[in-house]
């Protein structure tokens, strides 16, 4: 059985003490979950107090970005063997903020993943289509580009790809399931195409909008694998919630 990876995002938000009193209470909510993995992508200013915060609990944590390049010259950046030093096990890569506000296209996303790789992290590889590229029927190129060109050289081993279309993020508009479940479906059938059999152990996550309230639901969808949480995990209470998601099978 594959292990579900349910992860926040926290994007810029979270103070050092804000990030002790999230987990105050969220630690012990979760201690029972041993079946899925549950991971926390704070930011970079409060990873290495988060790494100490979840010592020796079943939470484990991701960074929001890095660069490419190990170390050297590089004004304001920060390499994957810094994050790995800070406590990290994985780096959130290509999220559709990074493409948008910093201009982050494939060629940046790929060379971001295999330096990631090969620090020895794990990826949370983000693709995902516009509104505009919906409406104009390219959902399926755009993600079919966004997967090729990311994962060019690229290893299967600890990767995750995160389908988060643009328009469902912090909109409060969810795909749904119909959605996701057909376009994760394309995305394991490039993921074949890629890597043979060992694209079965590849998880799929789906990230827009997630909530305690529509979690159940996504998350009974054969293809869907887990979740990336913008949002709805900066409480412990609801990202609690999404942690202890039920399948709903009615
Ligand atoms: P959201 O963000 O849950 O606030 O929509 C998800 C994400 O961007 O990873």
């Amino acid at each position: 059985m594959m292990r579900n990876f349910i992860a926040a995002n926290w994007k810029m938000n979270m103070t050092i003490p804000e990030a002790r009193q999230f987990l105050h209470g969220f630690i012990p909510t979760v201690q029972s979950v041993q079946e899925d993995d549950i991971i926390i992508a704070p930011p970079f200013t409060a990873l290495y107090a988060v790494a100490n915060a979840i010592q020796g609990t079943n939470i484990g944590l991701a960074a929001q970005d890095t660069f490419w390049e190990e170390q050297g010259a590089y004004t304001g950046e920060v390499s994957p063997r810094m994050l790995r030093d800070a406590g990290c096990q994985y780096v959130i890569v290509g999220h559709s903020e990074r493409r948008q506000y910093f201009s982050e296209d494939d060629v940046v996303v790929n060379r971001k993943i295999r330096a990631t790789k090969e620090s020895g992290l794990g990826v949370i590889f983000c693709v995902g289509e516009s509104l505009e590229e919906r409406e104009a029927d390219k959902t399926f190129d755009v993600i079919k580009r966004e997967v090729e060109a990311g994962l060019v050289e690229v290893s299967f081993e600890k990767l995750v790809v995160a389908y988060e279309p643009i328009w469902a993020i912090g909109t409060g508009k969810t795909a749904t399931v119909e959605q996701a479940q057909e376009v994760h479906a394309f995305i394991r059938k490039i993921l074949y195409n890629v890597y043979g059999d060992n694209a079965d152990e590849i998880r799929i996550i789906y990230g827009g909008s997630v909530t305690a309230d529509n979690v159940d639901n996504l998350m009974s969808s054969q293809d869907i694998n887990g979740a990336l949480v913008g949002g709805a995990s900066l409480k412990p209470e609801s990202f609690s919630r999404i942690v202890h998601f039920k399948k709903d099978i009615s």
